[in-house]
């Protein structure tokens, strides 16, 4: 049986030099590597009391409906600037290469409800600690992030200190 770290296809000098790509893709259009991925990430939640998952657009939907659906939860879309059309909550974040701007209907979550983030990867960390910091705005709890995939070296995991952060999969490098 293949394992997940089977499914996923590293792409060297993507999308520049010297970056190791991990492209989920190759989970997905194996119909095994989407059920194991979405299975591993379930596992890691299945006793965690919580009321919501809350994933960002685009890779984080892919996992955190089929984890809503299942688990007979609410799915809470973050989403870049200018997508939602109800009022929202919006944070600036650190990209690579200058900042970005995430939202949230306000609406969306209620004091004292408990999160659970899902996304494909942690990197720098710097998409999921905007987003905490919009839940948090909005009186959420985060009880657990959950990620497939972990890029070590990029230390993401710093920026969520205090938090209860896991990967299902974990690279050493960048
Ligand atoms: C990627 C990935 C994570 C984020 C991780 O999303 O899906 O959400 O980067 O990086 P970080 O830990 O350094 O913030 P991206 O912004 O490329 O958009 P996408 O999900 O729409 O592809
Ligand atoms: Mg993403």
């Amino acid at each position: 049986m293949k394992r997940i770290e089977d499914y996923v296809i590293s792409i060297p000098d993507f999308p520049e030099p010297g970056v190791i790509f991990r492209d989920v893709t190759g989970i997905l259009e194996d119909a095994d590597g989407l059920q194991l991925a979405v299975d591993l990430m379930q596992e890691r939640i299945k006793d965690v009391d919580f009321d919501i998952i809350v994933g960002p657009e685009s890779r984080g939907f892919i996992f955190g409906v089929p984890l809503a659906y299942n688990l007979h939860k609410p799915f809470i879309p973050v989403r870049k600037a200018g997508k939602l059309p109800r009022e929202t909550a919006a944070v600036e974040y650190a990209l690579e290469y200058g900042t970005g701007t995430l939202e949230i209907h306000k609406e969306s979550i209620k004091p004292g409800q408990r999160v659970v983030i899902i996304d494909d990867l942690i990197a720098t960390g710097g998409t999921n600690k905007g987003i905490i910091k919009l839940v948090e705005e909005l009186g959420g709890v985060v009880v657990k992030a959950v990620f497939l995939m972990e890029l070590k070296g990029l230390k993401g995991r710093e920026k969520l200190k205090g938090y209860d952060v896991e990967s299902v999969i974990q690279y050493e490098g960048n």
